[in-house]
């Protein structure tokens, strides 16, 4: 019988963001990675892995992967929360490259094999204006990419307004510029208008509201944007606000993705059981690993949602592997967001996902495919970097009310 012998988490990219789970088994040379990155948490998460889950690992059969997932997932009795599910995870998708390995195969043909040749991407388009904006949709057009997300600017761009330009209070803190819903529900469907008259329908395109917006705006958004046929509007709304999707649905056929910040199945079972979104984008790591992931897979399929994995900018490789062969296997994948690294970061993951021309292709080694190299990983983490509090943006109304972020 295989068994767990070592459970520790590498901290590692410069600002310390990634934190990798290694496994190590009583099989010499036998070990699996896994993503318990968090991007503002990563010293919780750590913790996490090494104090409270590692010693109840030890000496468990690697190969029941389920019967682990279910027991961890309820150890701390309170359970759905982002920093426990993320450290599962790194514990999951670690268990799943040992079984690979074990096996001989890749994790996606544990799966169920590839239904498909690669996983095809979205990029991230943004640009201050218009006309900078279309250059560079054409440029990832020009590159490969089936689908671009298109911003003006940063998440809200298009809704700021200078603080001297507001109606502000005479007692107004200091800010710069300030978030108005009715200038952004302006700006944007006019951005659509601007890249449909130099486009055309053909490009697909896709718009993330980053859950700024009021309810009732994010109502209208969405039917304002309608003429402009979308391949889907991200979170339009925030976890807190899903309830809104049904009048959304009453009202236009603009396709809605959400999830990024989900962690709870009672987030996501009735947003697609009830057909209220099209594209499911909870991030692989924040619902505990593979395990959960492949069971929302499996529920998409039954309803006709797709998958549509987040892979924003602060992941790191092994969880972009996780989502890859996820994406490779599922027949209700949808689209993945593209992530890449620096030169330094693919160094120190020998075996990365390799993104080309739009499209990310897995290699057939067993497991994830991938692997850590310590030293090199070591020799990214800038300790000064690492030790700066990390905090999510803090956007503000005229009032100085803060935006969701
Ligand atoms: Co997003």
């Amino acid at each position: 019988m295989t068994t767990i012998t070592g459970v520790k988490c590498i901290r590692t990219r410069s600002n310390g963001t990634w934190g990798i789970v290694k496994i190590t088994t009583n099989q010499p040379g036998l070990y699996g990675i896994g993503s318990a990155s968090d991007h503002y948490h990563q010293r919780a998460v750590i913790e996490a892995v090494e104090s409270m889950l590692a010693p109840k690992l030890i000496g468990r059969d690697v190969s029941r992967i389920e019967d682990i997932w279910q027991t961890f997932y309820t150890s701390g009795y309170w359970r759905n929360g982002a920093i426990t599910n993320t450290a599962l995870s790194g514990i999951d998708m670690a268990l799943w490259d040992i079984k690979g390995k074990e096996a001989g195969m890749p994790v996606y043909q544990l799966l169920g094999g590839a239904c498909r040749s690669a996983v095809p991407c979205y990029a991230h388009a943004g640009g201050g204006t218009p006309e900078a904006l279309l250059e560079a949709i054409q440029g990832y057009l020009d590159e490969g990419f089936p689908v671009v997300r298109c911003q003006l600017g940063g998440y809200g761009g298009g809704g700021f307004i200078p603080s001297e330009d507001a109606p502000r209070p005479a007692n107004a803190w200091p800010a710069d510029k300030v978030f108005d819903d009715e200038a952004y529900i302006e700006a944007i469907p006019n951005m659509f208008e601007y890249l449909r008259s130099k486009l055309g329908f053909g490009p697909k395109l896709t718009h993330d509201v980053h859950e700024h917006l009021r309810p009732q705006s994010a109502v209208a958004l969405s039917k304002r944007l309608e003429p402009y046929r979308l391949f889907f509007l991200e979170d339009v709304l925030s976890p807190e606000q899903v309830q809104w999707y049904r009048l959304i649905r009453e009202q236009c056929t603009t396709p809605q993705a959400m999830g990024e910040l989900f962690v709870n199945p009672h987030e996501w079972t009735p947003l697609i059981t009830e057909r209220l979104i099209d594209y499911v984008r909870v991030r692989v790591s924040k619902a505990g690993g593979i395990t959960p992931c492949r069971k929302i897979a499996s529920l998409c399929e039954s309803f006709g949602i797709n998958t549509a994995w987040q892979e924003g900018g602060d992941n790191d490789p092994v969880n972009q592997a996780a989502a890859v062969h996820l994406d490779m296997s599922s027949w209700s994948f949808g689209i993945q967001e593209e992530n890449t690294f620096s030169e330094a970061e693919y160094a120190a993951f020998p075996g990365a996902c390799e993104l080309s021309e739009g499209h990310l292709y897995t290699n057939d080694r067993p497991g994830l495919g991938l692997d850590i190299d310590e030293d090199a990983a070591a020799r990214l983490l800038n300790l000064e970097d690492a030790a700066t509090p990390r905090y999510a943006a803090e956007d503000r109304r005229a009032d100085g009310s803060i935006v969701r972020p």
